[in-house]
């Protein structure tokens, strides 16, 4: 029986307060946060009193939002057995991004909580397109919604998702504006790969057992790989990647933690402010990118191609991107923490959409044994040992190692030592919106990343960026790749041995 030293999330109801939503018409509300909070609804994990508040340009009264949500989910089959008691909660207040609509929010939210005994605690959820978040968190400000009586009662905290500005400068400006109105610790700053069951149990891996972190290190580690893939295009996303591409979408941000938490030293107490120090001195770590280094980066976009089957088009040709677009979609970085504990070991971090299969994870590549006992008899290379957190489709951890084949001769074989969470855990996982969202009602920044964490990695990825985006023969360095394949061949060599179990 596993032993279960205690639940990490507690089943306390955080205090009651109000959530509003803006862009509470858009697609983030739609797939990731309401879903979410009905979870947590269904899991009575959400505040009581609580009451949600969709706000967006589109005019709709109260039950024709409850009405639209309900029937997005309908057609993708989700369980709505507890949606009526669940849409109660819901309300929708039509908004422009001006004073005066703002000054109305302000009477409609301090009216909801005289209504629902809300105490004035109020979250602010930013799920609209970037450019609206100086906007709203000056106007927050300036109709006194940024303020709060204090941490415990009537406090006020604000939700901002990725992207948290296009590179080091927008970064600080976004900062100052976000500062302007509210200080640091009312703000969460969200990464929801952060909050999946094995990226937090990566802390627990590597702290709680003592037998891995002795060989953490350059001295028993070959490279580190870390592999986002998708198999997905650009989908209806266009106008946002063709402004972003894969370094700004997912190195700034998710790959970067995946990096951090494997990379970091243990921190010397498990709360937000120690763990955060820790995550920094990684980044701070980081070598410097010097445009000569070209090697250590390959850039692809995706062509043309099949997938499951399924004939797809190439990037170029999906709605609302530009025909010459030179956006990458792939990206395959060597990166190198120059520390005592990782000195000139790599960290290949891969992410690319259209590549055959979606999935995430980290490799933990071994070395090779230093003396090759078996070499006479099997004249061939023993597969070093590779421990791998599966991160996406499935959870899971997966070690290989040698073992003797059954028999009187003497035959190696790779076996995989499997742990996969959904086997040995029951119980509705709470997905990882949910979790951040619980987290933020709760004031715990654990999950969530800090400013100074931002600016370090768009201090680190600024320059690349700029080498990618401003050098003369940008053509030459986009490899296009077939949709359905992992990414151009120039970067097979180091993908093809992260791919590929030993
Ligand atoms: N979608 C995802 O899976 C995802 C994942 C991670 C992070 N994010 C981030 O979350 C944020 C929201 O993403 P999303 O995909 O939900 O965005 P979205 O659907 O494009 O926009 C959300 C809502 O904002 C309003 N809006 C759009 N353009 C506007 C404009 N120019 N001025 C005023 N209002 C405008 C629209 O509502 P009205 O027209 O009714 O006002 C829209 O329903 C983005 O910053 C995105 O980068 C999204």
């Amino acid at each position: 029986m596993p032993n279960h030293a205690c639940d990490i999330l507690s089943t306390d109801r955080p205090a009651s307060c109000t959530l509003v939503i803006f862009g509470g018409s858009g697609d983030l509300t739609r797939r990731k946060l309401i879903p979410a909070l009905y979870s947590l609804y269904r899991q009575n994990r959400l505040p009581e009193p609580f009451v949600i508040v969709g706000c967006s340009r589109t005019i709709m009264t109260d039950n024709q939002y409850r009405d639209k949500l309900k029937a997005g989910y309908e057609n993708i089959g989700l369980d709505l057995s507890d949606w009526d008691a669940f849409s109660s909660l819901l309300n929708y207040y039509p908004l422009t991004y001006d004073l005066e609509s703002f000054s109305g929010l302000r009477e409609y939210l301090v009216h909801l909580d005289q209504v629902n005994h809300c105490r004035g605690n109020r979250i602010f959820d930013l799920a609209v397109p970037p450019s609206l978040y100086p906007i709203i968190a000056d106007l927050l400000g300036r109709t006194s919604l940024s303020e709060q009586r204090n941490r415990n009662n009537g406090w006020t905290r604000i939700v901002v998702e990725k992207p948290f500005g296009r590179d080091l400068e927008s970064a600080l400006a976004l900062d100052r504006i976000l500062h302007a109105s509210f200080k640091e610790e009312q703000i969460f700053r969200i990464d929801h790969y952060l909050a999946k069951e094995t990226v937090q149990n990566m802390l627990i891996f590597r702290f709680a057992n003592s037998i891995f972190e002795p060989i953490w290190n350059r001295h028993h580690i070959e490279y580190v790989g870390i592999i986002a893939a998708e198999s997905m295009g650009v989908g209806s996303r266009a106008g946002y990647y063709e402004q972003a591409g894969v370094l700004r979408d997912m190195f700034q941000n998710h790959m970067m933690q995946l990096l951090v938490l494997t990379a970091m030293e243990p921190p010397c107490r498990l709360e937000a402010g120690s763990v955060q120090d820790e995550k920094i001195k990684v980044i701070r770590s980081l070598r410097d990118f010097h445009p000569d280094q070209g090697s250590r980066i390959c850039l692809g976009q995706y062509g043309p191609g099949t997938i499951d089957g399924v004939d797809v088009t190439g990037y170029r040709q999906e709605p609302g991107v530009d025909q010459h677009s030179l956006v990458p979609t792939f990206a395959l970085m060597e990166l190198y923490v120059d520390n005592w504990r990782w000195q000139d070991v790599p960290f290949f971090l891969v992410s690319g959409k259209r590549l055959p299969r979606k999935k995430t994870q980290i490799i933990i590549q071994f070395k090779e044994v230093p003396h090759r006992l078996f070499k006479d008899v099997l004249g061939e290379t023993i597969g070093a040992n590779r421990l791998i957190i599966e991160i996406f489709p499935e959870e899971a951890i997966r070690l290989t190692f040698q073992t003797k084949n059954p028999g009187a001769s003497i035959c190696l074989r790779s076996m995989t030592m499997d742990f996969t969470y959904n086997e040995h855990y029951q119980g509705e996982p709470l997905e990882a919106y949910a979790r951040v969202l619980l987290d933020c009602m709760n004031g715990d920044h654990m999950l969530f990343w800090r400013q100074d964490g931002i600016e370090l990695s768009w201090s680190v990825l600024t320059p690349i960026l700029q080498e990618c985006e401003q050098c003369c023969n940008r053509d030459q360095q986009l490899h296009i790749y077939p949709a359905g394949s992992w990414g151009p061949e120039a970067a097979d060599s180091r993908f093809q041995k992260l791919i590929h179990t030993p």
